[in-house]
């Protein structure tokens, strides 16, 4: 039977604790000089992307490259997805090339698991409307873990844009399942209803959500996912929302920050913040290569 990786909700603590400590392994090859391995020699990659992707869609490709797996992409623009293709018939050709693993990210929740069914390839939600997206989470509890030490017991603090966010669903998940405890805060029109019966304290301003954070998290705001204006500016944003060298204050002295990426500079977090000691942001760039390729190895060698 074929494996898939469509969402953290779906695993259980142990399933997420094996693809971290595989993980761990596979950051050595990242940081190697050598960057080769070949767990995945003979396999076939595709990168199937109809949404705009910069770092996850190259993270997906050198995991694959760096195992030794013959790697493709195909964006929306450019292909025949472009031509009005049907997801079916999409699905159908990529199949018939003998595709191991399909790497998808769409605009529409839910569009990996239709794949799936309709594929014999393993498939990977590289982020699915506001639904999830499970290697990011992944790769953020990785670079937690390397800081640390745990999950177990940390208080993760996420701030943002939580209703729009793939991101801050599958962390959830993932975070509540290894025993974090989860705050997240943001404009009240920004929080998803049903959110405080997941498992974490919702707070509808960034002061509370900080107090004694081990990890501060920030979100993109997504203004391409927003249809009307749902706060009045990215000025008064950052004024009441944004996380700069005062407000972090709040959080534990030895608080580590965190951001998905991309970055819009001075809104959700302040430039000093990003650019500062306790940002993280590049690690967790580098740590996404080895969850991915932890991830893609699993699927194709088991131990899902
Ligand atoms: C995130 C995404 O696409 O969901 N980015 C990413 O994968 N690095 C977050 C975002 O777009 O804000």
């Amino acid at each position: 039977m074929k494996h898939d990786l469509l969402g953290l909700k779906e695993l259980n603590a142990d399933q997420i604790r094996n693809i971290l400590d595989e993980a761990a392994d596979m950051k050595r090859v990242v940081l190697s000089k050598e960057k080769k391995i070949h767990n995945l020699q003979g396999k076939t990659v595709v990168n199937l992307f109809y949404e705009n992707s910069t770092r996850t869609r190259l993270s997906f490709e050198l995991a694959a490259k760096y195992m030794s797996a013959n790697a493709a992409n195909i964006s929306s623009s450019g292909s025949s997805v472009a031509k009005g293709e049907t997801l079916a018939d999409t699905a159908e050709t990529i199949n018939a090339m003998g595709t191991d693993i399909l790497v998808m990210r769409h605009n529409m929740s839910g569009a990996p698991h239709i794949l799936s069914k309709l594929v014999d390839a393993s498939v990977v939600n590289a982020g699915d409307g506001m639904d999830e997206h499970p290697t990011q989470a992944l790769l953020d509890m990785l670079t937690m873990i390397e800081h640390k030490g745990h999950i177990e017991g940390l208080k993760v603090a996420i701030i943002g844009d939580i209703y729009h966010s793939r991101v801050v669903r599958s962390n959830i998940y993932g975070l509540t399942k290894l025993g974090a405890e989860v705050s997240v805060g943001g404009p009240r029109t920004l929080m998803p209803m049903g959110i405080d019966e997941m498992g974490v304290q919702v707070f509808d301003n960034v002061h509370e959500a900080l107090v004694d954070a081990d990890i501060v998290m920030g979100l993109r705001i997504q203004l391409e996912r927003q249809k009307k204006g749902l706060f009045p500016s990215i000025r008064e944003y950052f004024r009441f929302f944004g996380v700069d060298e005062s407000r972090l204050k709040l959080a534990k002295p030895d608080a580590i920050v965190m951001h998905p990426g991309p970055v819009n500079r001075g809104v959700e977090l302040s430039t000093a913040v990003i650019d500062g000691a306790r940002s993280v942001i590049t690690q967790q760039v580098t740590s996404g290569v080895a969850v991915r390729m932890a991830v893609m190895d699993m699927l194709v060698h088991g131990g899902f």
